[in-house]
């Protein structure tokens, strides 16, 4: 806003026409209006603009720089503003500009005086800040809850034998609960990503003004305190000009999205293949085959990924090269950050939801656990403990597997092993390992059990690992707790000194 707007406010008729009050007739309209609003989206931050509105006529006053009486006035405008709703706010060219008019019209000219010592540039990044955090913290919870779906039916099948892949190739058999808390493990980092860009928006850049600071003697410390900010964005041109905490956030739900969509994808074939079956909830039917039962949720949670990574591109490209401080394609570059939180947090509250209810067929799992010799490995693994070097041990397997059809079982493997270790190494495996050793290597559950190094499939190894995450999921909800009880105190301490003038 210039300088002349606030002699404008000065002497706008209380009982003029709201709309023109705070900007009276000079870029009133015009063809490009539409375009150049931002009010429908402000919505968005309408509780928003009000607090800030709130914290800086209570620093106005404290600092003399506006009467106490002349605050109340306006405090008490902005109540009347909030109650009305924002669909009641007159017409402009965003929702900071419609308030002050609003208020205007509620009070009269001296409602004017609350835009002192301040610009929309440090207002409306104060405002996409109070509410981004609060949306981050929403996002990190869903991610809890994801987390705990994991760790639950992770837990439920530490020790249920599970096909592993690897090139969507019969690998080696893991189990369920080894399965899910790979993703238990991934989504920890998404938490801890969205509480940092958290603790990267909790800061105040009200005081900036327009990007050059302000003559007046503003207590930018307490503005921020009285909102829940952790401190201020030190430099003001910085401090109108800066999106990249929205990038930062957008940037930690692109990455949750990319791994949800891959868990998507796991499910949707560990369900094809018969060893998940979703929840009636969270899957589809088909209009015309009868018989389909299908993962769409899972699908529709894939796709976020792209809307998600969509949006960070266009947050990325809008601010490359924007120069400082404050250029209206910041405007276009604040809703690729709502669109982000709005659909990862929902996609991950619905994975979370398929996880929880789905169910695992211990048996289907079972059944191609041990498919295309994926206990290979550790047949490998047994005969190089036993003296032979793993590269020979590799060669004599691999020569028994090229021999073996897909389905071969134990025993026809076993047959295999021992000629292929006669041609390799001229004489029987069975100079090298016993019988037992042998079947417990060829047993999928046996070849799990026998990989219990930390982070491996092994149940004991998998119950260990669970602990640790259990004890990461206590320390990120505890951060995420701290966080919203210091925004809750911060909101009750800003209404209290409110009271102190109304
Ligand atoms: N509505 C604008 C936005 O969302 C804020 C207004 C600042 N406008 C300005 N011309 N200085 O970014």
């Amino acid at each position: 806003m210039t300088a002349g707007e606030d002699a404008a406010d000065a002497d706008a008729d209380a009982d003029g026409d709201a709309e023109t009050v705070v900007r009276r007739d000079r870029f009133a309209g015009g063809p490009a209006r539409g375009f150049m609003s931002s009010l429908a989206a402000d919505e968005r931050i309408f509780a928003a603009d009000l607090a800030v509105d709130r914290a800086h006529t209570v620093m106005l006053a404290e600092r003399g720089i506006v009467g106490d009486d002349e605050a109340a006035a306006i405090l008490a405008g902005l109540d009347e503003v909030e109650s009305a709703g924002h669909g009641a706010l007159p017409d402009g060219e965003d929702v900071h500009e419609a308030i002050e008019s609003a208020v205007v019209a509620e009070v009269g000219p001296v409602g004017g005086k609350m835009h002192t010592a301040r610009s929309r540039n440090d207002e409306v990044a104060a405002c996409i800040r109070y509410r981004y955090r609060a949306d981050l913290l929403d996002a990190a919870e869903t991610t809890l809850a994801l987390r705990e779906a994991l760790l639950d039916a992770a837990a439920a099948h530490a020790d249920t034998v599970l096909p592993g892949f690897t090139h969507r190739q019969y690998a080696q058999p893991v189990t369920v609960g080894h399965f899910l808390s790979s993703y238990a493990g991934a989504v920890e980092r998404d938490t801890a990503r969205l509480l940092a860009a958290f603790d990267t928006t909790n800061v105040s850049p009200l005081g900036g003004a327009a990007f050059g600071g302000t003559t007046f003697d503003v207590d930018r410390e307490r503005t921020a305190a009285l909102l829940g900010f952790d401190g201020v964005v030190e430099n003001a041109t910085d401090a109108a000009s800066a999106r990249d905490f929205l990038v930062e956030g957008t940037a930690a739900l692109a990455n949750l999205t990319a791994t949800l969509s891959g868990l998507a994808t796991d499910l949707i074939e560990h369900a094809k293949d018969g060893y998940f079956d979703p929840s009636d909830d969270y899957a589809s039917t088909s209009s015309i085959m009868p018989q389909k039962v299908n993962p769409d949720t899972l699908e529709l949670a894939r796709a976020v990924a792209g809307d998600v990574s969509g949006d960070l591109t266009g947050l990325l490209t809008t601010l490359k090269g924007l120069p400082r401080a404050y250029n209206r394609d910041l405007q276009r570059a604040t809703p690729h950050a709502w669109d982000a939180v709005d659909d990862a947090t929902e996609a991950t509250e619905v994975v979370a939801g398929a996880v929880a209810t789905g169910e695992w067929d211990a048996d289907a799992c079972a059944a191609d656990a041990g498919a295309g010799f994926s206990t290979a490995t550790g047949v490998a693994d047994a005969l190089a403990a036993a003296g032979i070097p793993f590269r020979t041990a590799h060669e004599v397997v691999a020569e028994a597997a090229a021999a073996a059809p897909d389905d071969a079982d134990a025993g026809t493997l076993a047959a295999n092993l021992d000629s292929a270790a006669q041609e390799v190494l001229g004489e029987s495996l069975y100079e090298y390992v016993s019988e037992e050793t042998l079947d417990t290597a060829l047993d999928p559950a046996g070849s799990v059990a026998a990989r219990d190094s930390r982070g491996g499939p092994a149940p004991a190894a998998v119950v260990d690992s669970l602990a640790r995450m259990t004890d990461t999921y206590g320390d990120h909800e505890a951060a995420l707790a701290a966080r919203r009880d210091a925004l809750a105190t911060a909101e009750a301490g800003l209404a209290d000194a409110v009271a102190d003038y109304v």
